[in-house]
């Protein structure tokens, strides 16, 4: 019998408005986009938990605890696949049963870059072991699952890119409160600029908190006139005002760039997807290097993409989808 594997896939997310700020309570858009990480998951004959990423060039294996590497640089291959590794124990906790697997990872979304590619992952690792092995799991559980994995790549996330990987579609999103689908009807033209700077999640949060804890009287107005972005793009939504957005975008950006996570190269591409055309531009996700995006009308979102080419940036047009994390293949 020939043993294919369970192939799982998740999608990775821009969020349109009210990333760090949502860490402290504040609500967010977040949209998933057709940029996809896949993981399948085969049964092994011993007990131990191989892991091999594509798109990474590394590949190890944890054998009784211990790591041993396969492929690429041990440190690195051993803090990218933890995250994975602990929810494929999770999985095996509910299963009740220890089993060794093969997990092989290959991700389209740019790594550190904003757009949610961690989440991306270990969604779709947790989807693919829970298939396998005929585990019953509800998307909450996998959302639980992948929030424990995500604190330890980011500290104290909010929740937000596990939640947009697994729902996919638009949320809302709010830590209180929870999150909830918003009907989007209109087509939003997205750009996404890659500046090709990784950074850490956790280094830009920290950053936020440390200017809160400075200035808290400063920063509690850039909170609450991050808020009222949120609730105004929740009508320009509604209202299909692609020109409401672009400002509020642009509004959104400076906030972000008072607290500090923006950076040269960022502004770089901000700056040029504004000159030519976009109606409104800003970082997405964590901020510090990784992504920015633009939104412009259809007839502009050609000269915005080749600015952005020739601003040394990587673009790319992003397309909202429905599709949360799913099975693709049994
Ligand atoms: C990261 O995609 C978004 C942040 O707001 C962190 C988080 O919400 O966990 C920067």
């Amino acid at each position: 019998m020939v043993v294919m594997g369970v192939v799982a896939s998740a999608p990775a997310k821009v969020i349109l408005f009210g990333e760090h700020f949502v860490v402290y309570g504040e609500p967010a858009i977040v949209i998933a986009i057709d940029k996809r990480a896949y993981a399948k998951a085969q049964t092994r004959n011993d007990k131990n938990l191989h892991l091999r990423s594509l798109n990474l060039n590394l590949a190890g294996y944890f054998e009784n605890g211990t790591f041993k590497i396969e492929q690429g640089e041990l440190k690195e291959a051993k803090s990218k696949f933890e995250p994975a590794k602990l929810a494929v124990e999770k999985v095996l906790e509910i299963y009740g049963e220890n089993v060794g697997l093969d997990i092989e990872i290959n991700s389209t979304v740019p790594v550190a870059a904003g757009l949610g590619s961690s989440a991306a992952v270990v969604a779709a690792v947790t989807t693919s072991v829970g298939a396998l092995l005929n585990v019953k799991m509800s998307k909450e559980d996998i959302f639980r699952i992948t929030c424990e994995a995500e604190k330890i790549v980011h500290g104290t996330p909010s929740g937000i890119d596990p939640a947009i990987s697994i729902f996919g579609g638009t949320l809302l999103f709010q830590m209180d409160t929870g999150f909830k689908p918003l009907e989007v009807k209109m087509d939003i033209p997205l750009i996404i600029g890659d500046t090709g700077v990784e950074r850490s999640t956790r280094v830009q949060v920290e950053k936020v908190r440390d200017i809160n804890e400075r200035y808290p009287r400063v920063v509690e107005p850039i909170m609450r006139a991050a808020r009222e972005i949120v609730l105004k793009a929740m009508e320009a939504l509604k209202e299909n005002s692609l020109e409401t957005l672009g400002d509020l975008m642009n509004i959104n950006h400076a906030l972000l760039y008072g607290v500090g996570v923006s950076d040269e190269s960022l502004e770089w591409l901000i700056n040029a997807a504004r000159k030519a055309g976009a109606l409104g531009a800003k970082l997405t996700g964590a901020g510090g290097g990784g992504c920015m995006m633009a939104l412009a009308r259809n007839e502009r979102v050609q000269e915005v993409v080749e600015a952005i080419q020739r601003a040394e940036g990587k673009p790319f047009v992003a397309k909202k989808t429905d599709e949360g994390v799913k099975i693709e293949r049994t």
